[in-house]
C-alpha cells in the first residue's frame, strides 16, 4: 500500500465516520445464499450487514475490522437484532437514534460482549442522547449540505410525486449549485471529505478512472441515481435527505431493523466474533477450509495490486469449497480478473448482474459474487 494510503487508514481507523452501512443489505440478503451451516468472514462496517445475517442464522460470523467505533456499533446492532431488548427500545435506540436513558440501555445491550467495547459504550452512550444519526463524519458533511440546500422530508415526499426525469431536473437545481460552489468543490478536494466519504487514495484513482470528473459532480449524479429508485423505501434517500430512516411503515428501514427478521434473528444461534484490525490479519491466522462465506464491502477498492493478489490467495487457501465472496466495486474492473489466482473462482454473472442493478445505494458500478471452485 502507497504512503498516503497507509496514512489514510491510520487516520480513518480512529474516526467514527459511518453509522449506518452504505451497502444494500437487502440485496445481500437475496443472493449471499446464507444458511444455518455457513461460517462468515465480513468486514463489519456500521454494521447493519452483520446484524442482517443474524435473521438467517449462519452457525458464525467472524467480523473484522480496522475501526472500533464501526466494530463496536456493528456489535450493538447485533446484540439489539439478538432480542437483548424489547422490540420498541431497539427500534428507537437504532431506528430512531435516541433513548432517553443511553445508558441504561446499553449496559445491558453490552452486558456479553468484550470489555473494551463496554468501555467504549460508557464513553460515548452520550451519542443516543440526541441522534445517533447526527454523529460521525458523513453524517455531519450531509447536514452541511442539507444546511445550505434547505431539503427536508417534505422535499423528499415531493420528489416520490414527480416521474424520473423531473426529479433529475429538481435534484440538479436544489443541490446542483451548493455542490458546484467553489467552496463545496474545495472541500470535496481536501482530504477531510475524502474521509468522510471513505474514499481512500487507491479508490479516489477508481472512481476518475470511470467517470473522469470531479468528486463534488460525481456526488451530484450519484444523488440523482438514488432518486431513479423507489424513493418511499430507499432508505439511504431518507437518511441523506432528512438525517433518519423512512417515516412510514417497515421497508424503509435497514432489514435488520424490522418486526419480521427480528422475530427470526432473536432466535438465531449463531456465535458472532468480533476482531479489531486488518482482514489480512484474521486471515493470516486461520487454518484451510475456515469460512464459507466472504463478505467485504468494497474494501477491495482500498487495495494496491499485491494486496488483491494476496486477498484472492488467502481466500482460496481458508475457504471452503464452493464458498461464496461477495464484494463491491466503484469500478468496472474487477479484481478476480486482473490476477490468475481468479481462475480458482467461478463468477455467478446473473446474480452478479441482478445484485448490481438492485443496490439502491446507487454507489457502486458493480456488485459482484463468485465462488470457489472445486480443488
Ligand atoms: C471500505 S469502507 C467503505 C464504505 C463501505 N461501503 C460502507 O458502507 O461502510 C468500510 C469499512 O471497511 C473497513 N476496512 C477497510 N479496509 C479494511 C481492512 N483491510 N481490514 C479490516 N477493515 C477494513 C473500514 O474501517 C470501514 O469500516
Amino acid at each position: 500500500m502507497r504512503l498516503r494510503d497507509r496514512i489514510f487508514q491510520a487516520v480513518f481507523a480512529r474516526l467514527f465516520v459511518y453509522n449506518i452501512l452504505f451497502e444494500d443489505s437487502e440485496v445481500d440478503e437475496r443472493f449471499f445464499e446464507l444458511e444455518s451451516d455457513s461460517s462468515v468472514l465480513c468486514i463489519s462496517g456500521a454494521g447493519c450487514g452483520v446484524a442482517g445475517m443474524l435473521s438467517r442464522n449462519p452457525r458464525t460470523i467472524d467480523a473484522v475490522d480496522i475501526n472500533p467505533h464501526h466494530l463496536a456499533l456493528a456489535a450493538l446492532k447485533v446484540e439489539g437484532a439478538r432480542g437483548r431488548l424489547p422490540y420498541r427500545t431497539f427500534r428507537a435506540l437504532l431506528g430512531e437514534g435516541r433513548v432517553d436513558d443511553p445508558r441504561g440501555c446499553l449496559t445491558q445491550l453490552t452486558a456479553e460482549l468484550p470489555p473494551w467495547m463496554q468501555r467504549h459504550w460508557r464513553r460515548h452512550a452520550g451519542r443516543f442522547r440526541h441522534n445517533l444519526y447526527e454523529q460521525g463524519l458523513t453524517s455531519r458533511m450531509v447536514r452541511l449540505l442539507r444546511g445550505q440546500t434547505g431539503i427536508d422530508a417534505d422535499w423528499l415526499r415531493s420528489l416520490i410525486g414527480q416521474p424520473i426525469d423531473a426529479r433529475r431536473k429538481t435534484i440538479d437545481e436544489t443541490i446542483g449549485p451548493a455542490l458546484r460552489s467553489p467552496l463545496a468543490r474545495a472541500i470535496t478536494r481536501s482530504p477531510l471529505q475524502l474521509l468522510a466519504l471513505g474514499v481512500n487514495y487507491q479508490q479516489c484513482e477508481r472512481l476518475q478512472d470511470e467517470f473522469g470528473t470531479s468528486l463534488a459532480e460525481f456526488f451530484l449524479e450519484h444523488v440523482k441515481r438514488l432518486a431513479e429508485t423507489d424513493l418511499a423505501t430507499n432508505w439511504f434517500a431518507w437518511y441523506f435527505v432528512t438525517g433518519g430512516f423512512a417515516p412510514e411503515g417497515s421497508e424503509g428501514l435497514p432489514p435488520y431493523l424490522r418486526a419480521d427478521r427480528f422475530a427470526r434473528s432473536r432466535e438465531a444461534e449463531t456465535r458472532v466474533r468480533f476482531h479489531r484490525g486488518s482482514l489480512f490479519d484474521r486471515l493470516a491466522v486461520a487454518g484451510p477450509s475456515t469460512w464459507s462465506h466472504y463478505s467485504l464491502l468494497d474494501a477491495p477498492d482500498w487495495l494496491d495490486r499485491d494486496s488483491e493478489r494476496r486477498l484472492l490467495q488467502e481466500i482460496r487457501r481458508t475457504g471452503r469449497e464452493g464458498a461464496i465472496v461477495l464484494h463491491r466495486s466503484v469500478e468496472d474492473g474487477c479484481l478476480f480478473d486482473r490476477h490468475d489466482e481468479g481462475r480458482h473462482f467461478e463468477r455467478l454473472s446473473p446474480e452478479s448482474s441482478l445484485a448490481s442493478a438492485l443496490d439502491r445505494t446507487r454507489q457502486y458500478r458493480h456488485v459482484w459474487l463468485h465462488r470457489l471452485a472445486s480443488r
